[in-house]
Formats: C-alpha cells, sequence, structure tokens
C-alpha cells in the first residue's frame, strides 16, 4: 500500500512509522487514521517484525491532535463513532498488541496526539517536546482513550488539572510524572528509542506477549489481573523459548529465541 501520510521503514526487525504531515503538525486526520490502522496491522501480521516505533516528522510537533478541521459539522452520533472507531482500530489496537510499540515524542503530543503515545507500551520524549490534552479549550474532551489512560498513568489528581486545565506539560514534567519513560536530546531520541526497543527484542517474544497482556489486566476492571498472570506465566512453561532460556542460562551461554 502507498502511504499518503506516512513513512514506513523496516529495518533490523523494528517497523518505523513516521506520521507525515509537517504543515500540520502531524494532525490525525481521517485519512492518516486509517493509513495507521493499515500500517500498524501490518506491522502486528509481518513475521519479520517483531516491534513499532512510532514518531512525527519534522521537529515542531509528533502529533498535534485529531485534525480540528475534519470536526466541523459533527453531531453526536458521529462523535461517538470517530471515538469509538478510533479506540477500536488504532489505540486499543496498539495497547493490546503481542509486539511493543514504542513512541517518539519529538515535540508537541496533543489530544489525540499524546492519546496515541499513551496507547504505546513506552513512551520516550525529547527534551524540546510538549503535551497535554487541551480539548476542553475547543468544547470537547480527550476521545481516544485519553480520560483513561492520562489517569492510569499520572494518577486521578493530576489527571483532572491537566485535562480540566487543558494545559500542556513538558518533557521534564511529564516525565517526573511517570507519563514519559525517558527523556533525551532530540538528536538522541531515535537511537535511545531503537536501543530500547532492540533490547526488548532480544528477549523471549511469546514471553513479552505475556508481560503485556498481564501487565494490561492491571488498568482493567473486567479481568482479574491475578488470574491474568498466573494463566499468562504458566503458558510461556509450554514455550521452545522457555527452554531455550533456561538451557542457555544453565549453559552460561546467550539464548537464540524464536518465539516459539
Ligand atoms: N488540527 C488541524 N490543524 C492543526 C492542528 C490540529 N490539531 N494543529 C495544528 N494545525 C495546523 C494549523 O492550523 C496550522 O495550519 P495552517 O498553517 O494551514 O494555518 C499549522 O498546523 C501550524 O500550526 P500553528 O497553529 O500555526 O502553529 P503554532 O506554532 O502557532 O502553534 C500549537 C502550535 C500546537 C500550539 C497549535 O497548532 C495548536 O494549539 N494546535 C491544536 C492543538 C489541539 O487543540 N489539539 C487537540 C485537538 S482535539
Amino acid at each position: 500500500m502507498a502511504y499518503q501520510n506516512l513513512l514506513i521503514e523496516y529495518k533490523d526487525r523494528i517497523a518505523y512509522i513516521t506520521i507525515n504531515r509537517e504543515s500540520k503538525l502531524n494532525a490525525l486526520n481521517k485519512a492518516t487514521l486509517g493509513e495507521l490502522h493499515q500500517a500498524i496491522a501490518n506491522a502486528f501480521a509481518d513475521e519479520q517484525i517483531g516491534g513499532i516505533l512510532i514518531t512525527g516528522a519534522g521537529s515542531k510537533a509528533f502529533v498535534a491532535g485529531a485534525d480540528i478541521a475534519e470536526f466541523i459539522g459533527v453531531d453526536v452520533a458521529g462523535g461517538r463513532e470517530i471515538a469509538r472507531e478510533g479506540h477500536t482500530k488504532i489505540f486499543d489496537l496498539i495497547e493490546n498488541s503481542s509486539k511493543p510499540v514504542i513512541a517518539a515524542i519529538n515535540g508537541f503530543a496533543l489530544g489525540g496526539g499524546l492519546e496515541l503515545a499513551m496507547a504505546c507500551h513506552i513512551r520516550l520524549a525529547a527534551d524540546t517536546a510538549k503535551m497535554g490534552l487541551p480539548e476542553v479549550t475547543l468544547g470537547l474532551i480527550p476521545g481516544y482513550g485519553g480520560t483513561q489512560r492520562l489517569t492510569r498513568l499520572v494518577g486521578k489528581g493530576k489527571a483532572m488539572e491537566m485535562i480540566m486545565t487543558g494545559d500542556m506539560v513538558t518533557a521534564a514534567e511529564a516525565h517526573q510524572l511517570g507519563l514519559v519513560n525517558q527523556v533525551t536530546t532530540a538528536e538522541n531520541l531515535l537511537p535511545a528509542a531503537e536501543a530500547l526497543l532492540q533490547k526488548i527484542l532480544s528477549r523471549a517474544p511469546l514471553a513479552i506477549a505475556a508481560a503485556i497482556t498481564a501487565i494490561n489486566a492491571a488498568g482493567r476492571n473486567d479481568v482479574n489481573g491475578f488470574e491474568t498472570e498466573i494463566e499468562e506465566f504458566a503458558k510461556c512453561f509450554g514455550t521452545a523459548d522457555f527452554k531455550e532460556g533456561v538451557a542457555a542460562f544453565l549453559q552460561k551461554g546467550k539464548p537464540g529465541f524464536k518465539g516459539e
């Protein structure tokens, strides 16, 4: 598929997805959202790909939000559809994937941009980045999971403050809040994200998938996270990678995981 709004590169088992609408600060219009769904689904289905790294084109923005111009004329039913489709096709898809997804936040991550980063499993930010959920300044609230994921990441009080004021936080503040895992210089952002993802890809893939499932269960009310952990832990014992990992440890060698 040829993409109009994304740059896609596959290298060393990583799919690099760059949102590429620099003149609109990489805002997520309908076309971009559709392409993003396709690119993510393709990377998840591709056995050669171990994980995804998402960033924004240019140095100014990761993603400055959903495309506000497309909100004109949307009614209540339309708003519901925008949110539900976004949740299913992109944000939940990323969060619940069996492959690790890292956001490299290279500039403004606002509204749907911060929601995209929060759906990823890990977030790195350039020291120049700014993040916020400014939807109330438009008469809206976050609709792509922001009220839930921000609350889980930074706690209810700070989420209330950030969402009700619409104020941005700096990368340093975001790090302090636990909203991002690491802050680097802008030029070291992609190398740092890549190094972190490569380290994760050197571990047993099925164990990584199990860890994602179990950790995600901690944020859900509809499943018992401890039961999920027991099941995911147990399943690992049925994998060839488990046997490989333990044998390599006992022989003081390096494991060659196959994701089996
Ligand atoms: N949707 C649509 N277009 C957007 C956009 C968005 N979320 N964010 C930025 N753009 C567009 C601007 O309209 C402008 O387009 P133009 O050059 O055709 O006029 C271009 O991107 C550059 O943005 P601009 O506002 O001129 O840059 P700035 O440096 O003055 O301000 C921001 C940067 C990020 C503070 C500002 O663009 C902003 O507040 N964006 C909206 C953020 C937001 O509310 N997001 C939540 C959406 S639900």
